[in-house]
């Protein structure tokens, strides 16, 4: 069990019946195999405004706090042109500047229709994660001609893919209980019941 940690997984895609969600699925499953807390952002729920413009609207400002009081996060992206979506371009810029991903592990899932996967997404992404200052974690997860790893329910019919899938969570959580998790117990102690900083 991953005590007091708590991971927020983002999809990069709204497009209806996404690849991207199903995969994020099985990540979070295994979040919750692992009794660790989590919270799913689907974008296509959100408002987020283009950058510039009413940064502190309810959405964005919400999204904000929702990853500033994760432990980790998940981000997910489909490979649109060469490139991660236009979609999770736009939940980083209303991350902030400074950005909520400041000093959060970020573990890192691309998936594609194409045959060399989401390798040109995974690096571009990954680049612009460590830019805002997210420690974004190795081990990041493609996944190649994602169409055929997914039944039309959603299931995954793969299971080499799946494992690999579900290898994004696991390696969160355990930098996280290696990294994350005994600072906050350190803290904890050191601030005792009250909260009050000791000695
Ligand atoms: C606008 C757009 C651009 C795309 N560009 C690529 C691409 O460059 N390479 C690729 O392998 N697949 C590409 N695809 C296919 C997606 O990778 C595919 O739809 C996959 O299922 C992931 O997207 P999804 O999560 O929206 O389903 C593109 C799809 C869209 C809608």
């Amino acid at each position: 069990m991953a005590e007091g940690m708590k991971v927020v997984l983002i999809g990069g895609s709204v497009r209806p019946g996404n690849y991207t969600a199903m995969a994020l699925a099985l990540a979070a499953d295994e979040l919750g195999k692992r009794e660790t807390a989590y919270e799913m952002v689907d974008p296509a729920t959100l408002s987020l405004p283009f950058p510039g413009v009413n940064p502190d609207s309810k959405d964005a400002r919400e999204l904000r706090e929702r990853v500033a009081e994760a432990t980790g996060v998940i981000l997910a992206t489909p490979e649109y042109h060469g490139s991660f979506s236009s979609v999770m371009k736009l939940v980083i810029e209303n991350l902030g500047f400074p950005s909520a991903l400041a000093g959060k592990p970020v573990a890192l899932l691309g998936v594609a229709a194409g045959q060399i996967g989401a390798i040109k997404s995974l690096e571009a992404l990954a680049s612009i994660c460590t830019h805002v200052g997210a420690l974004v974690l190795p081990g990041a997860v493609s996944v190649a001609g994602v169409q055929k790893a997914f039944d039309r329910e959603g299931r995954c019919v793969d299971a080499e893919v799946e494992k690999r899938i579900r290898s994004v969570a696991t390696n969160l959580i355990e930098y996280a209980r290696g990294s994350i998790c005994p600072r906050i117990a350190l803290e904890a102690m050191v601030r005792g019941a009250t909260g009050e900083m000791r000695g």
